[in-house]
Order: C-alpha cells, then sequence, then structure tokens
C-alpha cells in the first residue's frame, strides 16, 4: 500500500509555486489499470484439465472475490456470501449489448445471452440453475430478473407493471415458500419456474410461475433450529391489531408450529420489515383486500391448529384437551366446532366385501393418530393456499398481448442430503436427477451425437450418464421405486406399517441395479451427487398424501368461500380410480418440466457452495472438490474444448447470415437459388472465416469457437450501417456524376452554339461579296470563324476596359480589332497609322493610342451616317467608309478581318450600307475633297498589300468565286473518363462496357422454409441507378436546333405547402421564411418531408408546414402552350430543376478538339460563358443528409398498445356476507402445547423428513434516410 501512498502523494503536489500558469499533471500509470484477471475466466483454457485444477481456479477466483468463471456458455458461481458490489447498475449498464467475451463472466452475462439470443434467433430460452441448498440459486434467479427488467426497455405501462409484477413475486414467494434451515437462512423449500413473455419487440408482455413440490411437512414442525415457512414469523410478529383481534393472532413463541424448533428470529433477517415487503408485493400483484384476509384468516387456522392438544383418555383414545382451542378453529374455518373434534378424534371406516360396501364404523384415533390426522390438515391447508397465491400470480400476470418468445428461470431446490432422509429428499434428488439429465443430454450426450449424425470429425469424450438412476427411480416396468411405492399403497392401504412392509419386499426386485442397495428398513440410493440412505418408515404414507376424508368431509361444511376454493376436488367413493400418489405427481410435473425445458435453448448457471457454514473466507477444498465432480465440469470442458460452440442448420444459418455475401442477397433481399446447405457454405467462405474454424454437417454447420460467432454477428449488424453508406455514396457520386455531365454537355453545346452563331455569319459575309472580291487564303480556312469581338471588350480584358471607358460607351461591342488608317500628312504622302476599332450597335469608335501612352477617342461614327463602303476586287485588306461630306473625311482602313467588318456592320444596319466594289475605291478625304484609289495588281509584294501614293499594291488572290472551307471535322479528342466516385465504371459513360449487364439484379429467393415472395409489381431496372448512369448513358449528341423555351408554368398540380414558421436549415435541409410556398416533394414518415422551393430540394419538418387549399379550377382553361417540339433536346438540367453550372473548383475535363481542356478560347469569352465559370451557386440538389435522422438512430416507436385489460376476477366464491355462524369464541387463553416429549409426540420428520437434530450430511443478438436518399435517387434515375 506504501507505494500507491507515494505516487498519490506526487500527484497532489503539482501546484507550481512560481504563480505560472498550472501545470498539466503528470499522468498516473494506475489510471485504467484493470483489476488483474486472476486464473482463467474460462475454463476451457485451463492448461491441464482435472478436478484438482478445476477447483485450484475456483478458489484461486474466489479467493480475489471473482466468483463467476465460464466452461464455455455454462456460468460456474461460488456463493461469496458476502456483498461484493456487483449488482448495481453501472455493472449491469456495463453487460447490455455484450458478448460473453467482451466482458467479465457475469450472472448478468448470461442473462443478456440468453435475452439476446431470444430477440435474435426468436427462439425461447431458458435458464437451468442447480446447485446445493444455498449455493446461490435463489440469488442467480434474482439477478437474471433483474437484469432483463433493467434491459428489455418499454416505457408502456403495462410493460412496466408486468416487470413490477415478476419482480415483486420474489419477497412473496419467499415468504410463503422459503424458510431458514441449517444450510440457508433463506432456503427455498419448494422449485419455481419462471417463465417471462416478451412481444416481438423484445418487450416483457406476461409471465407465469409453475411450482413444484412445496414441502409442506415444514408447516408441522422443523428441525432444531430451523424455522417455519417465513411468513408465520412475519405474521405473528407484525400483524395489525386489528388482525390480532379478528384471528386471535399472538406472538410466534405462543403457537407449537412456530416455537417448537426454538428458532424464532434469524440474524439478517428483520420479519417485519419483510412483512411490509410482502404485503407491499400483495398489492402489486393485484390480490383484493379480500383474498389477502382470507390468506391471513387460514395462516392464522394453522397456527391454531397446531395448538390443539389431544390427551389420552382412559380407553387410550385421544380427547380434545382443551376445547376452547378447537371452537376457535371452527370459528376461523367456519365450520361446526362439534364435527371439527369428532372429526379430528375418530375416524369413520367403511369395511368392503367382495368390492361391495359394507357397514360404516366410527373408530377412535389415539393421541399419534390424531396428532398426524391434525397436522395433515394444516399441512393440506397451507399447500393449498401456497398454490392458490401462484396461481392467483399467474392471473395478474396472464400475457396481455400476443407472446412472441420466452425465457424461463429454473429456480430449484438442490440436492439434499440428510441423516435422516425421506420421501421428500427422494422427490428432491430425484428432480436433480432429471436436470442432470438435461445437462448431459445437451452438453454432452446429444452434443457428440449429433457430431456422429453430421459426420464432424471430433473425438469422443467419456461421460457418466445417470439415466440408469432416473430410471431406478421412475421406471414402470420393471417397476422403478415410485412404481413399487404406488403398489405398497394400493394392496396395503389401511395400515401405513403394513404398507411400508410390503413396499420393502417390492423393493428387493430392484437390487440388480448397481445403484441401488436395500438395507433393512433403508435403502440406498448412489445419485449422481452422492449416495443417499433413505428411510423405508411413513413412505407410503406420504406418497398416498390424501387427506383423510372426514376432515374434507369437515371443511365441505365450510361457510367460508375461499376454504371451499382450496379443496375443490371431493373424492368420489365410487371411484374405483385410485388418485394421483405424491410420486406420481412429482414424476409427472418433473417430466412436463424436463420437456417444457427442452423445448427451449438452455443457458446453464451451476452453482457451488464453498463451505457449509455461510462463511466468506471458508473455502472447504474437498467439499468444492465433490461439487465439481459430481456436477460433471471435467467432461463439461473436455466436451467443449474438442467440440463446437455453435451449431444451427443450414436454414437458420442462411436465414441469419445471408447478408454477409453478395452471392446470397443483394439490396437486402436473399437471392440465393441453390440449397440451404451451399448457401450457407458459401457466406462462411465468402466472409473470410478461417476453414478451421468451421465445418458442414449433414443438416447443420458447426462453428468452433464463440469469437467466429460473435464476428459474424458483428458482421450483421454492420451489414445495414454499411448499406446506408453505400446508397449515400452511390448518391453522392450520382450527384457528382450529373453534374459532371451537365457541365460537359454545357460546354459542348455553349461551343456549338456559338459556333454556328460564328459560321452564320461568315455564310452572310459570302453573300455580301457575292464573288465580287478576291480572297485571302487566310480567310478561306475551315476554322476561321467570325468572333468578333477580337479585344474582348465584352470580356472586359484590360485593353477591352480602356476602350469601353475611351469610347464612353457600355453598349455590347459586336466587333474589335486592331486596323490602320490612312493618315493624311501635311505636305508628304498619306500613311497608314495603327489604330483600335470598336464597333457597338449604334456607332464605330475608332481610338489611337499616342506617343505617351494615352488612348483617346479619334473619331466615332454613328451607323446611321454610313452611306456605303467600298472595297476593292482584289485581294487587300482596304475598305472606306463613304459618310458623306464631313470635316474629318471618309475614314480608309487597312483591315486584316474586313470581310466580316463589313458584314457585322450591314447585319447591325439591316443591310442599309450599300458594298461597292470595283477596281478603284472612292472616298472624301476632307469636306468635299474626293479621292481615288487605285488597286493594281502587284505580285511583287510578298504579304499582304501596300499604299503608296493612291494607289495599293497586292499580289493576286484566291478567286473571287472561292467559298470558305467547311468546318473540320473534329478529331477524336481523348476522353477523360469521369473519375468522380468509386462506383462510376472504369472507363467513364463514353465507353459502353456492358459490365452492366455483367452482374444483373438477381431475383429475390425465398427464404428456406418461407414461402415466396410475391415478384414486385415493377420490373426493377437491370442495374442499380448509379451504374446504369455510369454505363449507359452517354452525352446526348448535340441539338440540332436551339431549345425551345419551356413553357410558361402552368398552375401546379401538386400539393402546396406554406410554412407556419420560419425555420433555419442547415446543409440539406430547406430554410423557410413564414408563409414560405413550397412544393411537396415526398413525405417521410420520419417528421421531414422533401419539399422544393425555387427548383431546390431539401428536408423540413412537417409540423412546420400546412397545406394550400387548391384554388378550384377555372372553368375555360386558358389556351394551352405551343406543345413543344417533339425533337426538343433533353437538357439535362430539365425545368423546373435549376441548370447546373459549371463548378468552378472542377478540373477542366478534355473536350473533344481542345487541347487545352477549355473550349473557349480564354481570349474569346462570350457573357454567358464566363458568368458560367463565375457561377459559384453550383445548385445541386443536396446530398447531405437530415442531420436528427441519424442511422440507426430514432428507432420507430412501438406500435400503441391496447388498454390493460382487466383481469378477471380469480377463481374465488365471493365474500361471504356473513361470517362465523356463531359467534366469534374469545381466543383461547390456552397456552402453547408443551414442547415434544410430553403429550404431543415429536415433530415426526423434521424437514419434512429427520426427526429432532438431523444435522445435516457434509455433503449436501439511418435507415429510413437512406431508404429516403435511395427513394429519390430512382426518383431522379427516372426522371431523367
Ligand atoms: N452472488 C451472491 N452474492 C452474495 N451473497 C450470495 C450470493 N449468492 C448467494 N448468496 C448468499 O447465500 C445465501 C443463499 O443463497 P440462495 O440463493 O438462497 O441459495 P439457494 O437458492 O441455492 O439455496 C443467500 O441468502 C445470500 O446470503
Ligand atoms: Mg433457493
Amino acid at each position: 500500500m506504501a507505494p500507491s501512498k507515494k505516487a498519490g502523494k506526487k500527484n497532489t503536489s503539482a501546484p507550481s509555486k512560481k504563480g505560472g500558469p498550472a501545470k498539466v499533471a503528470k499522468a498516473d500509470w494506475k489510471e485504467g489499470f484493470k483489476k488483474k484477471t486472476v486464473g482463467v475466466t474460462d475454463m476451457t483454457l485451463l492448461s491441464t484439465i482435472t478436478n484438482e485444477s478445476i477447483n485450484e481456479n475456483l478458489q484461486k477466483r474466489w479467493t480475489n472475490g471473482d466468483i463467476y468463471t465460464y466452461i464455455g456458455s455454462v456460468l460456474i458461481s461460488v456463493n461469496p456470501f458476502r456483498d461484493l458490489g456487483i449488482y448495481t447498475d453501472e455493472v449491469l449498464q456495463r453487460y447490455k449489448g455484450k458478448n460473453r467475451l467482451e466482458v467479465p463472466p457475469h450472472v448478468f452475462g448470461i442473462a443478456e445471452s440468453a435475452y439476446y439470443n431470444m430477440n435474435a434467433y426468436h427462439e425461447n430460452q431458458c435458464v437451468i440453475i442447480s446447485g446445493e441448498s444455498g449455493a446461490g440459486k435463489t440469488e442467480a434467479a434474482k439477478r437474471i430478473m433483474q437484469y432483463i427488467a433493467a434491459v428489455s426497455g418499454g416505457n408502456d405501462s403495462s410493460i412496466q407493471e408486468i416487470k413490477d409484477m415478476v419482480l415483486a413475486t420474489n419477497p412473496l414467494l419467499e415468504s410463503f415458500g422459503c424458510a431458514k434451515t441449517l444450510r440457508n437462512n433463506n432456503s427455498s423449500r419448494h422449485g419455481k419456474y419462471l417463465e417471462i413473455m416478451f412481444n416481438d419487440h423484445g418487450e416483457p408482455i406476461g409471465a407465469q410461475i409453475t411450482n413444484y413440490l412445496l414441502e409442506k411437512g415444514r408447516v408441522v414442525g422443523q428441525v432444531d433450529n430451523e424455522r417455519n415457512f417465513h411468513i408465520f414469523y412475519q405474521f405473528t410478529k407484525s400483524a395489525s391489531p386489528e388482525q390480532r383481534e379478528t384471528y386471535g393472532i399472538q406472538t410466534p413463541d405462543a403457537y407449537a408450529y412456530t416455537s417448537m424448533s426454538n428458532c424464532l428470529d434469524v440474524a439478517g433477517i428483520d420479519d417485519t420489515k419483510d412483512f411490509d415487503e410482502t404485503l407491499r408485493a400483495m398489492q402489486v400483484i393485484g390480490l383484493t383486500d379480500y383474498e389477502q384476509a382470507e390468506i391471513f384468516r387460514n395462516l392464522a387456522t394453522i397456527l391454531w391448529l397446531g395448538n390443539v392438544q389431544f390427551s389420552e383418555a382412559d380407553d387410550g383414545n385421544s380427547e380434545i384437551a382443551d376445547t376452547s382451542v378447537t371452537d376457535f378453529v371452527g370459528y376461523l374455518m367456519e365450520v361446526d366446532p362439534a364435527l371439527m373434534q369428532k372429526a379430528l378424534c375418530t375416524r369413520v371406516m367403511e369395511t368392503q366385501r367382495g368390492g361391495r360396501r359394507g357397514s360404516v364404523y366410527d373408530v377412535p384415533l389415539n393421541p399419534a393418530q390424531a396428532n398426524s390426522g391434525r397436522d395433515a390438515l394444516a399441512k393440506a391447508i397451507y399447500n393449498n393456499v401456497f398454490e392458490w397465491i401462484v396461481s392467483r400470480v399467474n392471473l395478474s400476470m396472464k400475457a396481455r398481448s400476443a407472446s412472441a418468445s420466452l425465457i424461463g428461470i429454473l429456480d430449484i431446490f438442490g440436492f439434499e442430503i440428510f441423516e435422516d432422509n425421506s420421501f421428500e429428499q427422494l422427490c428432491i434428488n430425484y428432480v436433480n436427477e432429471k436436470l442432470q439429465q438435461i445437462f448431459i443430454e445437451l452438453t454432452l450426450k446429444t452434443e457428440q451425437e449429433e457430431y456422429v449424425r453430421e459426420q464432424i470429425k471430433w473425438t469422443p469424450i467419456k461421460y457418466f450418464n445417470n439415466k440408469i438412476v432416473c430410471d431406478l427411480i421412475e421406471e414402470r416396468r420393471p417397476p422403478g421405486i415410485f412404481a413399487a411405492l404406488n403398489d405398497a399403497c394400493a394392496t396395503a392401504h389401511a395400515d401405513p406399517t403394513a404398507a411400508d412392509n410390503s413396499f420393502v419386499q417390492r423393493l428387493s426386485a430392484l437390487s440388480s441395479n448397481p445403484h441401488f442397495e436395500t438395507r433393512g428398513s433403508q435403502f440406498l440410493v448412489k445419485h449422481y451427487a452422492g449416495d443417499v440412505m433413505y428411510n423405508i418408515s411413513g413412505m407410503t404414507d406420504k406418497n398416498k398424501d390424501v387427506l383423510v376424508k372426514d376432515l374434507l368431509d369437515v371443511i365441505g361444511t365450510s361457510s367460508n368461500q375461499f376454504l371451499q376454493s382450496l379443496f375443490p376436488d371431493r373424492p368420489d367413493p365410487n371411484n374405483k380410480k385410485r388418485p394421483p400418489t405424491a410420486g406420481d405427481r412429482i414424476k409427472q410435473s418433473a417430466g412436463a418440466l424436463v420437456e417444457n425445458l427442452m423445448r427451449a435453448q438452455p443457458s446453464y448457471i451451476r452453482t457451488i457452495k464453498p463451505n457449509q457454514n455461510r462463511s466468506a473466507t471458508e473455502y472447504d477444498v474437498k467439499a468444492v472438490l465433490h461439487q465439481v465432480k459430481y456436477l460433471g465440469l471435467q467432461e463439461n470442458i473436455r466436451v467443449r474444448r474438442a467440440g463446437f460452440a455453435y451449431r444451427n442448420t443450414f436454414e437458420k444459418m442462411v436465414e441469419r447470415f445471408y447478408l454477409l455475401s453478395p452471392a446470397t442477397s443483394y439490396a437486402g433481399e436473399y437471392t440465393w437459388s441453390g440449397d440451404a446447405k451451399s448457401g450457407c457454405e458459401k457466406i462462411l467462405a465468402d466472409t473470410g472465416i478461417a476453414k478451421d474454424e468451421w465445418q458442414m454437417g449433414m443438416t447443420k454447420a458447426f462453428i468452433k469457437n464463440p469469437e467466429t460467432l460473435f464476428a459474424l454477428e458483428t458482421m450483421r449488424d454492420r451489414y445495414w450501417h454499411n448499406m446506408a453508406a453505400r446508397i449515400q455514396r452511390a448518391w453522392r457520386n450520382y450527384m457528382r456524376y450529373r453534374e459532371e455531365c451537365a457541365r460537359r454537355i454545357q460546354r459542348f453545346w455553349k461551343n456549338n452554339k456559338e459556333g454556328l452563331e460564328y459560321a452564320k455569319i461568315r455564310d452572310y459575309s459570302h453573300q455580301v461579296l457575292a464573288g465580287r472580291k478576291e480572297r485571302r487564303r487566310f480567310s478561306l480556312l475551315s476554322y476561321r470563324r467570325f468572333m468578333g469581338d477580337y479585344l474582348d471588350v465584352n470580356g472586359k480584358s484590360a485593353l477591352g476596359e480602356i476602350l469601353t471607358s475611351v469610347c464612353g460607351t457600355s453598349d455590347h461591342v459586336v466587333y474589335s480589332s486592331r486596323i490602320q488608317v490612312l493618315v493624311s500628312r501635311i505636305g508628304r504622302s498619306s500613311k497608314p497609322s495603327p489604330r483600335f476599332l470598336v464597333v457597338t450597335q449604334k456607332a464605330v469608335f475608332i481610338v489611337a493610342l499616342q506617343t505617351q501612352g494615352m488612348y483617346t477617342m479619334e473619331r466615332r461614327i454613328m451607323l446611321s451616317t454610313i452611306r456605303s463602303i467600298s472595297m476593292s476586287n482584289l485581294r487587300d485588306d482596304w475598305l472606306a467608309l463613304n459618310l458623306g461630306p464631313t470635316e474629318e473625311g471618309d475614314p480608309f482602313i487597312n483591315c486584316v478581318f474586313k470581310t466580316e467588318l463589313v458584314t457585322h456592320l450591314l447585319q447591325l444596319t439591316s443591310a442599309t450600307i450599300n458594298v461597292l466594289i470595283g477596281p478603284t475605291m472612292e472616298y472624301t478625304k476632307k469636306k468635299e475633297k474626293k479621292d481615288n484609289v487605285k488597286v493594281i495588281k502587284d505580285e511583287s509584294i510578298l504579304r499582304n498589300d501596300l499604299y503608296k501614293s493612291h494607289a495599293i499594291h497586292v499580289p493576286s488572290g484566291e478567286p473571287a468565286s472561292s467559298l470558305s472551307r467547311p468546318p473540320a471535322k473534329r478529331k477524336e479528342g481523348v476522353v477523360r473518363p469521369i473519375t468522380q466516385g468509386k462506383l462510376l465504371k472504369r472507363g467513364g459513360p463514353s465507353k459502353p462496357t456492358g459490365s452492366a449487364a455483367a452482374r444483373p439484379k438477381p431475383a429475390t429467393q425465398p427464404l428456406a422454409g418461407k414461402s415466396a415472395i410475391a415478384p414486385a409489381a415493377k420490373p426493377a431496372p437491370h442495374a442499380p441507378a448509379a451504374a446504369s448512369t455510369a454505363t449507359s448513358q452517354v452525352p446526348p449528341p448535340p441539338p440540332s436546333r436551339a431549345p425551345v423555351p419551356p413553357p410558361p408554368p402552368a398552375e401546379p398540380d401538386v400539393d402546396m405547402y406554406k410554412a407556419k414558421f420560419a425555420f433555419e436549415g442547415q446543409p440539406g435541409e430547406m430554410s423557410l421564411a413564414k408563409d414560405d410556398l413550397v412544393e411537396l416533394v415526398e413525405k417521410d414518415d420520419n417528421g421531414w418531408w422533401l419539399v422544393k422551393k425555387d427548383g431546390v430540394e431539401g428536408w423540413a419538418p412537417y409540423n412546420y408546414l400546412e397545406l394550400v387549399p387548391r384554388k378550384p379550377k377555372p372553368a375555360a382553361a386558358p389556351p394551352p402552350p405551343p406543345p413543344p417540339p417533339p425533337a426538343a433536346p433533353r437538357a439535362i438540367p430539365a425545368a423546373p430543376a435549376p441548370p447546373i453550372l459549371a463548378n468552378p473548383t472542377a478540373k477542366p475535363v478534355a473536350f473533344p478538339g481542345a487541347s487545352n481542356g477549355s473550349a473557349v478560347p480564354s481570349w474569346k469569352k462570350t457573357p454567358s460563358s464566363s458568368s458560367g465559370t463565375n457561377g459559384s451557386s453550383l445548385n445541386t440538389t443536396p446530398v447531405t443528409s437530415r442531420p436528427t435522422s441519424a442511422v440507426g438512430g430514432g428507432r420507430a416507436p412501438p406500435p400503441p398498445v391496447g388498454t390493460k385489460p382487466k383481469p378477471a376476477p380469480p377463481p374465488v366464491g365471493a365474500k361471504p356476507g356473513v361470517h362465523a355462524p356463531a359467534g366469534k369464541p374469545a381466543v383461547p387463553t390456552a397456552p402453547r402445547p408443551p414442547a415434544a416429549g410430553s403429550v404431543r409426540a415429536p415433530p415426526k420428520l423434521g424437514a419434512g423428513g429427520s426427526s429432532g437434530g438431523g444435522k445435516p450430511g457434509g455433503i449436501g443478438g439511418q435507415m429510413d434516410l437512406a431508404a429516403a436518399l435511395a427513394k429519390r435517387a430512382q426518383k431522379i434515375a427516372e426522371d431523367d
């Protein structure tokens, strides 16, 4: 401890004295230091498998406070006899949803796996808890109930009610069914099988308890230092004053039945507190006041019956010692006290002659016989009260709705060996033998047989099969112990001793059984858990277990309906069939239990008692070794080690895991057309599980290690999550792909559209020239297009901006280029000088660049003032704009693109300008002064032409009749595939690979054992939306004509909604202002609707929206808009969806014929193309997920559960109006009968068997968003 203190000090001495920033404390190595695992948590991992090594491991762990250890899925629990603090809610939560390997061994782990398996595999589960008395079975059962109640959800009040009731059965049945014994202060004196029923949401909807063999002998007597059932002490210590008054209740020392064993109080048990809890439990379970009162009345009857004493009269017959006691008993039972007294002291006998009824005699009883009759009545009343309570509890917990599956918890009395063992021990031990049979059956025998049957490679393990002991007890032919008992009872029914003797004789027939020996008045049975010597005396009587007719007749006379209802079966004296004996009943109910358990998937808890003294420190190695041995833990480990942790039929395996292989599933549907075995094999192979981890049997698949099964389960859990992610990814890819396609189409279209426009202007120029002018070769080239604004004035180039500002115009520029203007010089010949020419729709501007770098507008010529244009018939580049007389004269211009310039001017003026073409060009030089320029062919001019003193020298050009070459066929460019998104097929959409057909959608198959699923009404596309888009959709051919604008929107034929409130949406959601009108696209029932506003879709909360009532349609519809031409282009941004604009951040995609990836040269950008690239508002439908519908998050609420049906009243007679016919007699003042030995015979067999001082023998398991996205993807795919 010292080092840890030191470390603690270091940690706290961190604050620095310097006052600087607080220093971060040094990480503590102890942090996250987990409790060290002691021994092995799963004993299949033991290196040597012997009883000793098992014991050693258990001891090490127990000493360390680790009471739980696994053998595979079997939990071994060693009673700690102290509170370990391991059942808190915090611990419980740690087991929720975890598989057994993720968390340390715990009873919660078993509960979790049973609950998980029930939900996941829809199989009934049972938890079988076995072990000696006091080993911790009941505790384990309670912990399982605690766990299930905590994790099984359901906020519904009826579900909560069931949970409360199930939990309340514990204090109630413990009060009536448990007692303090020498081994256990809270020993269950009955067996209990609790079944909790669940609906298909895994919520408890009901429960049922089956009760086994209450130890009723305890009611009338107990071994020294043991007690009667808890309820007697609770009632006598804490009864209310009214109860004391009505039922004559006194303290426990006043009653023989509660005080004879000299144990009224138990350390650690607070009877008063427990009584309150019992009453509360009765309340929770819904026992009415009347029912409760009747239960307490019967308890009082029993207590007072115990105080009835018999004295021996002179003739040896018994007499009631104090009739005030019997009077009070009569009052409590509401019968005539005299009748009661007679029934207690005499017995009516009937002689039989040859099967005919003979005479009837009253035979007086001696005190011993009378005592036994009285005790029989007390035991019968208590037993029937107990059974009534169980059936009443069951009535309250009746399933509220259809139950899908159940979990059973078996907490039964443990194996018992006393010094004096009687019929009760035989029954208890027999039931334990049967349970061991199930364990062997399911973990050892069946397992091994299954390997043989399924032809699985496997090494057999030897084990002891206790079937031979079960047969010894229960066989009919040859008769086993129970059968021999029955025979003895049948033949010698009158005299118990004679019957016992007859039993001894019959037992001798069993001596050939190696597990049986007779020894005089005893017999020995070698049980799986040890040898037990049974005393024969009284066995036949106990087996007969019938209340004498006289007492039953007395009860028949009672006016108490409740008491009457406790004894519904009156033996019919004419019925020859013998009533079932106690042996018959226990055999029958054990058989039913086994059958019940075998129908469910079992989990085992094997409890071990480390000592007989309830000590938290003593570990009795010998005792534990014995338990380890008879529990067969060693064999259990061996079988587990050699065997397979999990197996299931091929059908079940396929049903559970078909999602895990693409060969067996498609989009969540089962598609395997082969048989279940091949499907199962395919799944296991495709999941990549090592081949030695599984084997295929004949009908089942076997999985070696639980880890493998858990891995499969995890994969299955992730499947839906992955699917949702895949759909999202496919959707995003599809959106990106769509965008990319749109971008390419737009670009292609823009190019073509503009190209066509340019080509049109060029064609027009041919008409203008009309073969009158020789051509330059350059102008005939195919790629020469009339693009107009060569200086990119419209495109706001630097020069363009200057020119715009100098010209002082914001008009659209139709044409701009560099030119030369003939400038006349004073005294010298005129000379061409560089200028800029800008043509707008209204005017022609000539801008000069001064030597100082200044731009000045030299001329502005309104288009309307141009009368004609003069050009030569040769190939020179000169032209004159004839304006008529002006101050400056006509501009005489040299322009490389003169034909284009002329064409534009003609277009702009609607061809009002004359184009004069001839051998000379006439223009006005200044004012009225005209000049004629001659054009002379001069082949000596190498390039272009030359102006020299009123003449232009130019070489020959192409003939005037030449036509421009048609646009060159585009070279097959490199088409870059669309690489956005992994799901898109390689090669992109331009290369249909046919691979879409390679994996056609497989047809849905019915799951093995299920009926065929009706084929979908709508034929599914051949490939999923994204794939088909990727492979089969090639860009549409350029439209042959301009698209027809969409018709004006008609009144939408859709539901319109108005926003009731403003809503600020996140990405993917639709922001709304109050009163915004939106169109409904899709209703999703998770509370979010897909709506469209201004062509944009987004999710909006439905409760923000209000339906706008539709306007009645006008009677006469307006004339319909012209129908669109049939060949209307199907542009991607189909109305009303917004155009998809190019993404500025997108990488350029090569366009056929354009090497740099941009079809429009940078120096030539039209307004539309430039705004296109700048358009940052990427108008795509949002693909973001709605944040509020997280994957797997909001689970759909469970369907409403109908109102809780009122349980029908229990089968109990109506509350009688009047009670005791006679007035209540005074509570007897008689003291409790003297202790055993004086008058009263000692309780014959304590603990239902052992007579006084019997020392115990030494041993005793965002879909909605994904679905919505998938739906949308399909819708868009269809729309497109
Ligand atoms: N897990 C446990 N933790 C602490 N104490 C236990 C535990 N299991 C059993 N005990 C103690 O042992 C006693 C006997 O256990 P119980 O479950 O009644 O035995 P059984 O039902 O097997 O006869 C309990 O009353 C309790 O005091
Ligand atoms: Mg118990």
